[in-house]
């Protein structure tokens, strides 16, 4: 069988040169002001769930959290591994399976890394899993795109050089998802990918959430955890606990 288009193109090394100014300063911001707002349990065990090369986990093991970061990308985990030491850890996971015997007091899905899946149920099998996974009253955190406000301004076309390589990246929405397109050309060859990731708003994580057993506590619309306001806002930031 074909693998899923997240499982390729996340998981090569062009993705990483593309997205290579990801900015971690803005990590480190989000992460500290979502610590003092959940003021977790010191030494709390979190998941970072679908945790790249690990920004958000090691940050959140620097305020004294004991984390372990999971994502489908092996190449990803291996860089994420670089920076192992007690309280972090990596392994390889698909996010729509719980990790066997383990618990967290929260689970953080960050940077809109949810919605990829070519069968939508498979959107209510990863919040099965996390539930799973979380201890009673445990928290989800998840911060997505604010749909309706990229579909307002979506930039159709878009080019980029990064490294030497020319990107060029096309933008559509098709009613459902958000596509882009990138496009570029490296030692003589050319390349194609798709990244596809549904359009869900907030209606969408109220009744998915719902339907999975969370309660939604609440809800910020940017990194500084300002009011979420479908409109305006950059994110959508949810804050909800296993019922
Ligand atoms: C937009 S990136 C965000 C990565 C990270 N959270 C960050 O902020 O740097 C989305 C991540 O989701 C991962 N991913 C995609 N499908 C997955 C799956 N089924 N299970 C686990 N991780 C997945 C990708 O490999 C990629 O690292």
């Amino acid at each position: 069988m074909e693998k899923e288009w997240f499982a390729t193109w996340f998981d090569t090394s062009y993705y990483h040169v593309l997205y290579k100014n990801r900015n971690n300063e803005e990590a480190k911001v989000f992460i500290a002001n979502l610590a003092n707002y959940l003021a977790l349990p010191p030494h709390a065990e979190v998941l970072d769930l679908a945790c790249g090369k690990g920004r958000h986990s090691i940050t959140l093991n620097e305020l004294g959290y004991a984390v372990h970061g999971v994502d489908l990308s092996a190449n990803s985990i291996a860089e994420a591994s670089k920076h192992e030491k007690e309280g972090l850890t990596f392994g390889v996971q698909d996010m729509r399976l719980p990790i066997p015997n383990r618990s967290f007091t929260a689970v953080f899905n960050l940077f809109t890394s949810f919605g990829y899946f070519d069968d939508t149920s498979d959107n209510l099998k990863v919040l099965q899993s996390v539930r799973q996974m979380l201890d009673d009253k445990g928290l989800l955190i998840i911060d997505f795109m604010n749909a309706t406000r990229v579909i307002n301004t979506l930039v159709t076309e878009e080019s980029k050089t990064v490294d030497g390589i020319d990107f060029s990246i096309q933008r559509n929405y098709d009613g459902t998802h958000i596509f882009k397109d990138i496009h570029f050309e490296d030692n003589g060859r050319d390349y194609h990918f798709t990244e596809r990731v549904q359009a869900l708003r907030f209606e969408d994580f109220q009744s998915l959430l719902s339907e999975s057993r969370f309660e939604i506590l609440r809800t910020f619309g940017d990194f500084n955890l300002s009011p979420f306001e479908a409109e305006t806002s950059d994110r959508l930031i949810l804050i909800a606990q296993k019922n």
